[in-house]
């Protein structure tokens, strides 16, 4: 019979179905590296403690580097007893040097180690995820910024609105996306934190120097109470509403391009490599790219609640339900990982069709223009827009377009009505009035450029 970690006191054999229940090896081998890496460290603390002698630590150090590289290489061998990857990099270690194996958990429990290693390998996906956030905002920010000229209906309620720059869109998506980097820098700071050294619940009984590991390992700092430190997962909850929160962000914008890319509108055209056919309508092309970024933002929401649900009402300290955290977390972090890759590849490779967006604009969106015309006048802009709204419906009633009513017309709504009126009637012009921060002007979209710009080289450098 194969020994098991926790063997000593058990003498029955593990029904089969209940070890397969057991493990986690199909999903944490994931954190192969972090898993050696913490273990090293620890090797070297416990050296510093006086608890191995220099050739043992060597030796524990040197094995773990042999058992990285059958990782890396694909070469390591799972056994039926390696429970995950804490029971198997130690199974491991244990046929390559022998006995002197047997001291490196010494003072250690899987449940400080678990909440370690999650931790270190969080850390690690969170910086891909970084560079690959600052990629697609890089890509719309340059876009925004060539594409500054371009005109398009805004909407609310779906019902178009008023004219804005299309640049003046596609940023609005980017400063959601300029939180969730905010976001995921402040949430990194605590995920960030040691948790070794708490041993199983009630800390290390050995003079382990807790600060030097946490320096050793790259931790900003570390945990100061044994009981919570095997148990918070607080920092996995966060990552997992920060991926909820990004995907809905991912989602929305996904969700402008499916309709603005539809033949309907055709303001934008899909790249063929994002694009898919149908295998029955040979005239297909569907936005699946965008559909998968919309349809994963439901999925993470789950993993986030299912969490949430498995952390509510535990006991204190460490319970095996936490072992729930990890593939809710690792599809979290691919799913992301995978989504901020494919919109930067949508966006970066959509055209754009500023005469289907030009032709989109009809003079009913510049009603708001018209009543702002009078309040130019003086007219208060309640009865400004009672006025605007009658000169609609006269349009409507006459079978013109708004802005084909005549002058005389529009002065029997009311007198301040003059030859000027005619510059409402520009598209370019109603954008630009809207000169203030944040508005829509080409001043304005210029200066938020310029926040985006200087913000991105203080994250790049
Ligand atoms: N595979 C376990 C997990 O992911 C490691 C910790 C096991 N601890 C224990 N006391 N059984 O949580």
């Amino acid at each position: 019979m194969t020994k098991k970690l926790w063997g000593g006191r058990f003498t029955g054999k593990t029904d089969p179905l209940m070890e397969a229940f057991n493990a986690s090896i199909d999903f944490d081998r994931r954190m192969w590296a972090a898993d050696i890496e913490g273990s090293q460290a620890y090797a070297r603390a416990l050296q510093r403690a006086g608890l191995l002698t220099a050739a043992e630590c060597e030796a524990i150090v040197a094995g773990l580097e042999q058992v990285a590289q059958e990782w890396a290489h694909g070469q390591f061998t799972l056994q039926a007893e390696d429970e995950d990857i804490h029971t198997a990099n130690e199974r491991r270690l244990t046929e390559l040097i022998g006995a002197t194996a047997g001291k490196l958990h010494t003072g250690r429990s899987r449940n400080d180690q678990v909440a370690t290693d999650v931790r270190i390998w969080l850390r690690g996906e969170i910086a891909h995820l970084r560079s690959h956030l600052n990629q697609l905002i890089g890509v719309a920010v340059e876009r925004a910024a060539e594409e500054i000229d371009l005109l398009m209906p805004g909407y609310t309620h779906l019902q178009p609105a008023q004219p804005v720059r299309w640049s003046h869109w596609l940023l609005s998506h980017v400063w959601a996306w300029q939180r969730d980097a905010q976001r995921l820098d402040e949430l990194t700071a605590r995920v960030n934190i040691m948790p070794l050294g708490s041993g199983a619940l009630a800390g290390n009984p050995f003079p382990i120097d807790r600060s030097a590991l946490a320096d050793d390992l790259g931790f900003e700092g570390i945990t100061y109470n044994s009981m919570d430190g095997v148990s918070d997962r607080d920092f996995i909850i966060e990552f997992l509403f920060w991926a909820t929160l990004s995907m809905v962000h991912l989602s929305r914008f996904a969700e402008d391009l499916i309709i603005y890319s539809s033949r309907e509108f055709g303001y934008v055209t899909l790249a063929d490599a994002y694009s898919t056919g149908s295998s029955l309508m040979p005239q297909k092309k569907n936005p699946d790219a965008l559909e998968l970024l919309r349809g994963k933002s439901g999925r993470l929401a789950g993993h986030l609640t299912g969490l949430v649900m498995t952390l509510k009402g535990l006991p204190s300290t460490y319970n095996k339900d936490l072992q729930e955290d990890k593939e809710p977390l690792f599809d979290a972090v691919a799913s992301m990982s995978g989504a901020l890759q494919i919109a930067c590849g949508v966006l970066s490779t959509l055209r754009t069709n500023p005469a289907a967006m030009r032709a989109a604009l009809t003079p009913e969106m510049l009603a708001t223009d018209l009543a702002e015309y009078l309040v130019r006048k003086g007219v208060p802009f309640r009865e400004a827009h009672h006025i605007a709204g009658a000169a609609v419906q006269m349009a409507e009633v006459q079978g013109v377009a708004l802005s084909d009513l005549e002058l005389s017309d529009l002065q029997k709504l009311h007198r301040a009505f003059d030859e000027d009126v005619s510059a409402v009637w520009s598209f370019d012009l109603s954008v630009e009035r809207r000169d203030v921060e944040g508005g829509t002007s080409r001043r304005s979209v210029l200066a938020q450029l310029a926040h985006l710009r200087a913000w991105l080289v203080g994250r790049t450098e």
